[in-house]
């Protein structure tokens, strides 16, 4: 959802970014793109407020995001300037983490002797 924000906000790059710290995890999500307004920054998070045409936006994706965020207690925020872009950041706290062991190394398939058929 953040990433299709900030794709229909620029047609230039999105950087996303995820950095392990003490207290959790943040990820990023940083657009050069349109920005937003002071106003719509405002709303940005209510159910259903949209800035785009009719078919194309219907005003979820900020307020689950912050929800499916919120539940895990974490945050989410955004900063953005009109014309400058947006940086959208979740934090997560460690302990709703679980990052997996790393897979144990495969072993390599059993030889076979040669086959003796044609
Ligand atoms: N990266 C962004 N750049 C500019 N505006 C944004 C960005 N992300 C969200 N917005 C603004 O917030 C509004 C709400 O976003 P969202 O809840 O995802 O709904 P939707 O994308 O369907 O409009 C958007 O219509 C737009 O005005
Ligand atoms: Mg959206």
């Amino acid at each position: 959802m953040l990433v299709d924000n900030a794709l229909e906000a620029t047609a230039s790059t999105v950087t996303l970014r995820a950095q392990q710290h003490q207290p959790g995890l943040a990820i990023t999500v940083t657009d050069r793109g349109l920005g937003m307004s002071a106003a719509v920054l405002e709303r940005a998070f209510e159910p259903f407020f949209t800035t785009k045409p009719t078919g194309k936006g219907m005003g979820l994706g900020l307020y689950l995001a912050r929800n499916v965020v919120l539940s895990l207690r974490g945050a989410l925020t955004l900063r953005s300037h009109v014309g400058r872009g947006t940086t959208a950041e979740i934090q997560l706290p460690s302990d709703r983490l679980r990052i997996p062991k790393p897979a144990p190394p495969s072993r390599p398939p059993p030889s076979r002797p040669p086959s003796s058929s044609a």
